[in-house]
């Protein structure tokens, strides 16, 4: 008989020790930003029977409608870590401030930053959703932490991962030691290790943008779009097309398959759409981890300095080779 997967927390616990010498904390942490997938799990399975589908009529700080579902994904994160007591301070995409937690600290050094649901424009029609997550340590240990103390560069980051709702509910992170999956089992409410260890392929087949954009792109990055079309035996070309409308989704299937995903700076816009510190810096520690490249097309997304809680960036995230292409043309070397 083969051996019974390891549980999330066992995994940390066992094959993970020793590392960035918090190992039981982080385990714990992490363990409670499951907790959050499965409570969230259960809310979207039925959500179209319980009146949770539609906006709120809200606009958040993003200047984006918020829908019922993206309320009540920020609300479970608050509700489980306000009282882990393990983490001093909250940011959120759905929050203009920080929640910042002083009766946790000095003893809880880290802080937490997410994307309670993202992609959610497909809460309506039953598509996949995602939650993504970014920890970092408090710099100053000797001092409660500001807003200012959330604004970091991605490489500060200790670990980051997201959570998939799709036809099963997975957890993916990293401590910075690989990239591991973990797949819901819904009968026992645990995540078992399904995916240890993964790695992108060095240049994938698909790509993910929202084309509809195309006129609003630089001419560079036109330019790279078209060359995905264009047949080419020896890179595999033309590429297929995958765009979920969840970024989640459409990176994880890059994460297991290779491939490239765009939301590239617009001319009007070029800061993009994504957010660096809720999206663009949690994903690309992921994807670097698994030996992909996560870049703005001119830098990597990890050294960009983050200078506001809400910030955004272009992404070019995926396969080391597909990313490097890009930036070629993006910066007009081609
Ligand atoms: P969110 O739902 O958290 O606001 O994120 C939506 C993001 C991302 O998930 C997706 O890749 C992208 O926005 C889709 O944007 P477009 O509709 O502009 O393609
Ligand atoms: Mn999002
Ligand atoms: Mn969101």
């Amino acid at each position: 008989m083969g051996q019974f997967p390891l549980t999330l927390s066992s995994f940390i616990t066992q094959k993970q020790a020793n590392h960035q010498g918090a190992t039981q904390e982080l385990a714990r942490l992490l363990v409670q930003v499951g907790l959050v997938g499965k409570l969230l799990a259960q809310d979207l399975r039925r959500a179209g029977l319980i009146d949770i589908l539609g906006t709120t009529g809200e606009v958040n700080v993003q200047g984006e409608t918020v829908k019922k579902l993206d309320e009540i994904a920020n609300e479970t994160f608050l509700k489980v870590f306000q009282q882990s007591g393990l983490v001093c301070a909250l940011a959120s995409e759905e929050m203009e401030k920080p929640v910042l937690l002083p009766d946790h600290w000095p003893q809880a050094q880290y802080m937490l930053l997410f994307d309670p649901l993202d992609g959610s424009s497909n809460t309506d029609c039953n598509m996949p959703l995602g939650t993504i997550f970014s920890i970092v340590r408090l710099r100053d240990k000797d001092r409660m932490p500001t807003e200012h103390d959330l604004v970091h560069k991605g490489t500060e980051q200790i670990a980051a991962g997201y959570l998939l709702y799709g036809s099963s509910t997975m957890l993916v992170y990293t401590i910075g030691q690989g990239v591991h999956g973990f797949t819901l089992e819904p009968g026992i409410g645990e995540y078992l290790l399904s995916h240890e260890q993964i790695h992108t392929p060095s240049r994938g087949k698909v790509y993910g943008v929202n084309e509809g954009n195309y006129h609003k792109w630089s001419g560079g990055t036109q330019k790279y779009i078209d060359s995905l079309k264009v047949k080419d035996t020896a890179t595999e070309r033309p590429y297929s097309v995958r765009y979920s409308g969840c970024l989640v989704a459409d990176v994880h299937r890059i994460l297991l398959g290779g491939g490239i995903y765009l939301y590239p700076g617009e001319l009007d816009k070029p800061e993009g759409k994504l957010r660096l510190l809720y999206e663009a810096n949690p994903l690309a520690m992921v994807v670097e981890q698994a030996g992909g490249r996560a870049s703005t097309g001119t830098m990597r997304i990890l050294d960009v300095e983050a200078k506001q809680l809400h910030q955004r960036v272009p992404l070019i995230i995926g396969s080391a080779e597909d990313v490097r292409d890009a930036e070629v043309f993006i910066q007009g070397r081609r």
